[in-house]
């Protein structure tokens, strides 16, 4: 396994969109381990494939604070949303801010694991949320493109500032 690079906010990367999985193969198994051992180094509790510059459509997660729990999806696919929910999100794309952002309070997914068989899965709470933030990383957009104009230049300042501080 390796730690892959993440890309940073807001490099133009970050908004390409990716391109669906053919086949669940050797290879995309390779990147799913790489890209959960980068998120557990982070640490995170999710990461796209766009964020390690690969866009195609997978992605990890592990919201158990025991890193127990690793979740792929591959080809996501949101099948319902309802309700509404508002919580702090961050992103290792864009470190140590955090922003308040609406999301759907629950949905409902289908992808492909790692054995290449669709699953449906059903989330609320934190996974849902989180869910809905990687999804939207396949889509080329980061939680802060959300925000007001103001905020997104505010963010990107304290960013170059960090930059030049490493
Ligand atoms: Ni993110």
């Amino acid at each position: 396994m390796a730690l892959l690079p993440i890309l940073r906010y807001p490099d133009p990367r970050l908004h390409k969109k990716a391109a669906p999985i053919a086949v669940v193969d050797a290879q995309i198994r390779k990147l799913a381990a790489d890209m959960a051992e980068t998120m557990y180094n982070a640490p995170g509790i999710g990461l796209a494939a766009t964020q390690v510059d690969r866009h195609i459509r997978l992605i990890v997660i592990d919201i158990t604070e025991d890193q127990s729990q690793l979740q792929v999806f591959i080809n996501p696919e949101l099948l319902e949303k309802s309700g509404e929910c508002e919580g702090d999100e961050g992103c290792l794309s864009v470190p140590g801010i955090y922003e308040t952002i609406k999301r759907a309070a629950q949905i409902k997914v289908r992808a492909l694991g790692l054995d290449g068989q669709a699953f449906e899965l059903a989330a609320d709470g934190l996974l849902a949320v989180c869910i809905q933030h990687e999804m939207d990383h396949l889509e080329g957009r980061v939680f802060v493109d959300y925000l007001s104009r103001l905020k997104q230049n505010r963010i990107k300042a304290k960013l170059a500032k960090q930059g030049r501080a490493m």
